[in-house]
């Protein structure tokens, strides 16, 4: 059974791009062996308001058991519950390079846009917590959307560096990216990625957004003048978005082959905006449900830490003992 890790940021609604790219495939392949992380640590590179970090945390990990991950299966746990990441965070920092860290697009981005205000040091080394997540469960697959293969390529090299430093301490993992639906672009402006923390809100599709709001926002996807459905998502991005979301969501591989059922852009957005309704469906009903109840999850998510630790703090031992700290 291969060991799987993958984590999200509570940073925000999550959308139906987290959901086609990542969440749906950790529930699909859910084993004893994987492991799901709602990594609170991660959302603090940007100063967020408390309360809403707080409340967003307990509401991503309610939406996962909404998805279908099952904590019978699956371990379900909150980043900052297991002190191990930011442990081991300390030893990759000491491992990657100051070059490799600024040159990752996220960190370029995103302090792009906090020019002239505040970037802090945690969104240069977030990429190292990000290792941490990963090496500390000896995760060999990581089912990630496409915007993460640059983190999974640093956090391959640096624990290849790690190993050739102080002898094999680190499995090297590998990024799971799925065929369709690694990358679903924002409806109102299809060249950049769904995001949840984009200022965006036509533009993407939450999901837990009622059914008149998805068709409302996916009948007025931005697509282009020429009229004719194809599949191309450098000259026709916005078409070919909906091409992608229709086929994730009717379990369609290749999105090219629905095009030639559409004549117009009208029935392409009324079928695709229909699927996606009846796609989310069964989760909106389930995390409604879980909402009466909301011991339950912080359960599952305290028996999720305890789980979670038993394997990380073996793996961190053995990366302290490596390097050279004297045990405690
Ligand atoms: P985050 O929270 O931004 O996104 C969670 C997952 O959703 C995928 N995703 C998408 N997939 C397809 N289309 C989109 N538009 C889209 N938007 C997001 C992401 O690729 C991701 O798989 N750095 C990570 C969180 C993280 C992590 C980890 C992931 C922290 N530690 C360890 C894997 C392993 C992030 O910010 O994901």
């Amino acid at each position: 059974m291969v060991r799987v890790l993958s984590c999200l940021q509570p940073t925000g609604e999550i959308q139906l791009g987290n959901y086609l790219g990542a969440i749906r495939r950790w529930v699909q392949d859910q084993t004893p062996q994987s492991f799901h992380g709602v990594v609170d640590l991660h959302a603090l590179t940007i100063p967020r308001d408390p309360a809403v970090l707080r409340a967003k945390t307990l509401e991503t990990a309610q939406l996962l058991l909404a998805a279908g991950l099952d904590p019978n299966y699956t371990t379900i746990f909150v980043q900052s519950h297991v002190p191990e990441h930011p442990q081991m965070a300390w030893l990759l920092e000491c491992t990657a390079s100051l070059g490799e860290l600024e040159r990752m697009t996220q960190f370029k981005d995103k302090s792009a846009k906090t020019e002239g205000s505040f970037t802090s040091a945690g969104l240069l080394t977030y990429p190292t917590l990000m290792a941490a997540d990963i090496l500390l469960y000896d995760a060999e697959l990581v089912p990630v959307g496409d915007d993460q293969r640059q983190h999974l390529e640093l956090t391959r090299d640096v624990a290849q560096r790690f190993n050739s430093r102080y002898g094999t301490t680190f499995v090297i993992p590998r990024a799971g990216i799925a065929k369709v639906g690694a990358r679903i672009m924002d409806l109102q402006e299809p060249t950049n990625k769904m995001s949840k923390s984009a200022d965006s809100p036509q533009g993407t599709v939450k999901v837990l957004d009622e059914p008149k709001d998805i068709e409302r926002k996916i009948k007025r996807a931005v697509t282009d003048t020429d009229g004719e459905v194809r599949f191309d998502p450098v000259t026709k991005p916005g078409v070919s978005n909906l091409l992608s979301i229709l086929a994730a969501t009717t379990g369609v591989a290749d999105p090219a082959s629905l095009a030639h059922n559409y004549q117009q852009y009208g029935p392409l957005k009324a079928d695709t905006a229909a699927a996606v309704i009846e796609f989310l469906a069964p989760l909106q009903k389930r995390y409604h449900e879980l909402s009466d109840d909301p011991g339950h999850v912080t359960q599952v998510l305290a028996a999720g830490a305890a789980k979670a630790r038993t394997v990380a703090s073996v793996v961190l031992a053995r990366a302290k003992l490596n390097v050279g700290l004297l045990p405690g």
